[in-house]
């Protein structure tokens, strides 16, 4: 607290981002990165942008690159924003899109950092709680409120809902913007782009840090009705009208016309989820579904604070989260096979058994 702040400041509960650590030996498996580096034609495409232009600002409205994706989700360029990291494109959709009247409504285990948009746009909310299953149910939405986010695939669970029950659910909260925060969709689920076009109140947000491999660039996107599109760049040019470098509209533009090195890399982490499902299954753990990059792990004779601790000693880091719900279970990034295998071998090592 200090005399300096503003009652707004002094009330935030801010996001914790995961432990980014600067020490080199470590199994980093807490943010799901991709293990695998971007696209080389992405970094070739910023090497090459590394000259004299970088004196002049970039373009504010990021045209290239939004008809990059225009092009690559068969769209136009007037239903697509771009923004600094998925993150910042959904606080401006928070900001833009969501009346303070109602409270919004965001599952009870989901993105962090929803609750806190709320905070520090003064926005009211309601956690409306996961299922037995852990599963969203869309039916549970169908009340009043100023708007909704739902993370597809879950944030956190992994699960995501098929695209018949998000069309429901636009269907039921017409005059209300659904949010779907598709930051995990490459990994296994269907995107909801598409029903962007049938539905007005639908904004699709995706980024490039999880399947892109590229969260160092800081790059996300929205898709939707152009009258959304328009309140976003208008929360936007009162904010910062240079949100995206040269080098990241450039280096974006790349990786999303990638399409071949998209598809190799997001088979290859699905095809090492399931690899190491079936060992995590073998020492005990209770694994839910995943369709994104992590699984979210819970063991029924370990704590997850021990079994945190305990890979930690191994330098080794997941995520243990702080969502009511979910205190006793550990998120997991799907790394490369030979990192699996190596937390695999450190969970045995901690004295859990092969079945
Ligand atoms: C569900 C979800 N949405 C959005 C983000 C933000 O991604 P970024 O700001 O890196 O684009 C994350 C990051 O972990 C996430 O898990």
């Amino acid at each position: 607290m200090s005399r300096f702040w503003n009652p707004l400041v002094a009330s935030l509960h801010p996001y914790i981002p995961g432990e980014q650590p600067q020490f080199l030996d470590i199994l980093k498996l807490n943010t799901n990165e991709l293990p695998y580096g971007p696209s080389p034609a992405a970094l070739t495409a910023m090497r090459e942008g590394c000259e004299d232009s970088l004196r002049l600002y970039p373009d504010p409205t990021a045209k290239t690159l939004r008809e990059v994706i225009a092009q690559t989700y068969d769209t136009s360029i007037d239903r697509v924003f771009v923004g600094n990291g998925s993150d910042e494109v959904l606080g401006h959709a928070f900001r833009a899109l969501i009346s303070p009247e109602s409270p919004m409504l965001f599952a009870d285990v989901s993105y962090g950092f929803y609750p806190v948009y709320c905070g520090l746009f003064d926005q009211p909310y309601q956690e409306i709680p996961l299922n037995a299953r852990f599963e969203i149910d869309v039916e549970d939405y169908a009340i009043p409120c100023g708007g909704i986010a739902i993370a597809n695939p879950n944030a956190n669970t992994g699960h995501a809902i098929p695209l018949e029950a998000i069309s429901r659910l636009a269907s039921m909260q017409p005059d209300r913007t659904i949010i779907i925060d598709e930051a995990y969709v490459d990994f296994g689920a269907q995107s909801a782009i598409r029903l962007t076009e049938e539905h007005d109140n639908l904004l699709v947000v995706q980024t490039l840090s999880k399947s892109r491999a590229l969260a160092g660039l800081r790059v996300g996107y929205a898709i939707g009705h152009p009258d959304l599109i328009e309140g976003l760049v208008r929360v936007k040019d009162s904010f910062n009208s240079y949100p995206l470098s040269r080098l990241a509209q450039t280096g974006a533009a790349a990786a999303i016309a990638d399409d071949k090195w998209l598809t190799q890399t997001t088979r290859q982490v699905m095809a090492t989820r399931e690899r190491f499902v079936q060992n995590l299954a073998g020492l005990g753990f209770d694994i839910l579904p995943s369709c994104a990059n992590f699984v979210l792990v819970h063991h029924p004779a370990h704590q997850a604070g021990d079994l945190l601790a305990g890979l930690r000693e191994r330098h080794i880091i997941v995520r243990q989260l702080s969502a009511p719900r979910i205190r006793d279970w550990l998120r997991i990034t799907i790394g490369t096979d030979a990192e699996m295998s190596r937390l695999i071998g450190a969970l045995a090592s901690m004295g859990l058994t092969t079945r």
